[in-house]
């Protein structure tokens, strides 16, 4: 089948919470590179189209101004964007927005408090013009020098209890802070960076999701090390040769090994790009097999 025709089916499904989605997803942070705002509404439509399901965002992803301090202009917002796009939404999309740290110039990286996270959760149901948020991520600070993640977590419970979100899952954490958070309420995702040669430190994290059912949501699965710099040329020979061997990019098929860590490892590569949309969404149909993986590491 050529490339162009593969939909988000090809990399199958998972079941997060009450809601099946396509394991294929999309990561709306790069969105807002682009001042021409038409872009990123034509990006989000295709990616529909193609079958995507899971859209990933935050209220924080705004350009300029964002985590990636890039672009020039009026405010974008990936929320404002993804509404524009895409209302009335379809039946089964599922978008999972984070809370957790603070953006604001003089305070950046300082986690929100669970009054601030409420407002924050408020300010995504606005801008997304929803009455209910279907999965929020509590994301948290490491340098913020706090270990808990209880007080925040159980502030997110109570607003899942009050109707305002339908699940919760965490992002950026160790074993430990999922341990904290199931305690509280339901865990349905845990959203890290994690790439092929980076970041293996959550290997465990990827590993203990599976146990326990929980969707592992890897980002800077393409940017890997250059994170929100992003990908840069690839240096590793490995991949260039499994890359040549399947025909693909090693864009995608460093997405494609995301997809083989696992049936609850979902992906949300992020792009501002129609064609490189398609390429990530046809990722989806590579299939490695055990040598591949092995050379791969
Ligand atoms: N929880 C968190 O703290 C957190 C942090 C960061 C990101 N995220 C989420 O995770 C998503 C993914 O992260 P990310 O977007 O930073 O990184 P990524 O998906 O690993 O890679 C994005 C980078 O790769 C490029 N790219 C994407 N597809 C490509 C392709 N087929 N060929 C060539 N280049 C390609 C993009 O540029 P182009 O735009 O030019 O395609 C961009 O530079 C984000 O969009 C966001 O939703 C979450």
């Amino acid at each position: 089948m050529p490339a162009s025709e593969i939909t988000a089916a090809a990399a199958g499904s998972w079941t997060l919470g009450d809601r099946t989605v396509r394991r294929m997803g999309f990561g709306s942070m790069r969105l807002t590179v682009n001042p021409d705002r038409d872009v990123a509404v034509r990006v989000l439509r295709r990616a529909v189209e193609l079958g995507v399901n899971q859209i990933d965002t935050a209220g924080f992803y705004v350009s300029p101004g964002g985590p990636l301090g890039v672009g020039a202009g009026p405010r974008r917002y990936a929320t404002d964007l993804i509404r524009a796009a895409l209302e009335p939404y379809p039946d089964g999309l599922v978008i999972a927005t984070k809370v957790g740290p603070s953006f604001d110039d003089a305070t950046r990286h300082r986690e929100l408090t669970p009054a601030e996270l409420r407002r924050e959760v408020e300010e995504n149901l606005r801008r997304l013009g929803r009455d209910h948020l279907d999965v929020v991520n509590l994301r948290i600070v490491r340098r913020s020098g706090r270990d808990s993640v209880a007080e925040r977590f159980a502030a997110l419970a109570a607003l899942r209890d009050a109707g305002l979100i339908r699940h919760l899952g965490l992002s950026n954490v160790r074993v430990d802070h999922l341990d904290q958070a199931q305690a509280i309420a339901p865990v349905v995702c845990v959203q890290n960076a994690y790439s092929l040669d980076g970041h293996r430190w959550a290997d465990d994290v990827l590993r203990v999701c599976g146990e326990r059912g929980v969707a592992f949501v890897p980002y800077f699965a393409i940017a890997g090390a250059g994170r929100e710099a992003g990908a840069g040329a690839e240096r590793d020979e490995a991949v260039r040769a499994v890359a040549r061997a399947h025909g693909v990019t090693t864009h995608q098929l460093r997405l494609a090994w995301t997809l083989h860590q696992g049936p609850h490892v979902l992906a949300i590569p992020g792009t501002g790009d129609p064609e490189h949309l398609a390429q990530n969404v046809a990722a989806g149909a590579v299939r490695l097999s055990p040598d591949d993986l092995a050379r791969l590491g």
